[in-house]
């Protein structure tokens, strides 16, 4: 059976020259068993017509907000509440901006905004539209709301301009929608640490590192898009925590350990992206140690090493470390991958430009327990958390 069969499409379709193009990812998903309704914006209708979407899905066709076609319901509201998807194709640069303002002064963004539906969007325009720093910055929040893009392909124009800004084909966006209905970790529950930890020398004053928390922020957020149970353990960063995630704030190498012991039993997977502190002060001063001019040494002892705790008693789980290195980067990384009993390594030389600490992008090399190795090129850390998702999906699966 489709994933298609049974479920509530919304396709909202928008004022762009590919609006014809909604006809056929309407009639797709018709024929796949989707009941799809179509909502078209006002600019949308000088472009096609209610009667063609109408004849392809077989149900009425929207445009207006003050039209109440099913009696004593709230119509949009209804609709909102129905959809298990809301794909807005072709979307123009225009609505991307109402979206992400959240102006809802029509029935497609009145509807956006009524509904906990996945948003899919397939932006279409023109390749300096599509390049605006505003747009780029709508792409952005709504990105990071969780909405799902289907970027636009670059080809020849209606303008006819050449660039970016193509309605990406029928085919993607489907696979796109599909992936949403039917997630592909959906059913996988997954541990992810994250950020550094705090290790308290006295009331005000600690041991810590420059740890963003991004990398592990951003594979926590990717996980809960794809449908994983996800738990985020994590030391004190800036960061926002992803929604949908459980999200566990720790401060101490000790406290952390804790919070993972506590859902360990319950896990299929660990990420430990955290930047754990090796050692902590052997005593806390009580309230603050007043400054003076004699020295002052602070006696460390080892934190326990999280991962390696977990890698004891690992079951059936897979377990991903990360290893931060500034020299002898593969060869270190496979002593830690076997000391801490993982299934997967993913290495960063830490001391290459756009790598490691605080930095948006990282280069890293994947070094499985079974020897085989993939080396990424430089990529956004989203990309990374992509690529890693998609490897365990596979090693899950082949379990
Ligand atoms: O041994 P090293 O700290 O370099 O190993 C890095 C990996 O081990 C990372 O995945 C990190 O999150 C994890 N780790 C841990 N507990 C520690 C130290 C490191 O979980 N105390």
């Amino acid at each position: 059976m489709s994933v298609f069969e049974g479920k509530h499409i919304l396709l909202g379709v928008t004022g762009s020259i590919a609006a014809y193009k909604a006809a056929d990812i309407a009639s797709k998903l018709t024929q796949a068993g989707a009941e799809v309704d179509v909502v078209l914006t006002e600019h949308a209708r000088h472009f096609v017509t209610e009667v063609t979407f109408r004849a392809i899905t077989r149900r009425p066709v929207l445009t207006d907000l003050f039209d109440e076609p099913e009696e004593r319901q709230i119509a949009h509201i209804h609709l909102a509440k129905r959809a298990d998807v809301l794909l807005v194709a072709p979307a123009t640069a225009n609505i991307l901006a109402k979206l992400a303002a959240g102006i809802a002064d029509d029935l497609l963004t009145t509807l956006a905004l009524a509904t906990h539906a996945r948003l899919v969007i397939a932006p279409a325009m023109n390749t300096v539209m599509w390049e605006h720093p505003a747009t780029q910055s709508n792409v952005r929040t709504l990105d990071a709301r969780g909405a799902l893009f289907v970027y636009p392909a670059e080809g020849m124009l209606a303008c006819g301009d050449v660039g970016a800004g193509k309605l990406a084909d029928t085919p993607t966006i489907l696979q796109a929608v599909e992936r949403v209905l039917n997630p592909p970790l959906k059913g996988v529950r997954v541990l992810v640490t994250a950020g550094p930890t705090e290790e308290p020398i006295d009331a005000v004053r600690h041991i810590s590192n420059p740890s963003s928390g991004k990398m592990g922020y951003a594979i926590a957020e990717e996980a809960v898009r794809q449908g994983a149970g996800v738990t985020l353990v994590t030391g004190p960063t800036l960061l926002e925590p992803p929604a949908g995630a459980q999200t566990v704030s720790v401060r101490t190498a000790q406290e952390m350990l804790e919070a993972c012991l506590q859902v360990y039993d319950d896990v299929d997977v660990v990420i430990a992206t955290a930047a754990v502190s090796d050692y902590r002060p052997a005593e806390v001063w009580h309230g603050k140690r007043k400054k003076g001019d004699e020295e002052w040494t602070i006696r460390l002892v080892p934190n326990p090493d999280i991962l390696r705790t977990l890698g004891e008693r690992k079951g059936s789980r897979i377990l991903v470390g990360f290893a931060a290195e500034t020299a002898d980067l593969l060869q270190n990384a496979q002593h830690k991958l076997c000391e801490k009993n993982l299934d997967l390594i993913v290495a960063n030389d830490v001391s290459q430009e756009g790598s490691g600490f605080r930095t948006d992008t990282n280069r890293v090399t994947f070094l499985w327990a079974d020897g085989t190795q993939t080396n990424l090129p430089l990529m956004s850390k989203r990309e990374v958390a992509q690529r890693l998702l998609e490897a365990l999906r596979e090693r899950l699966f082949q379990r």
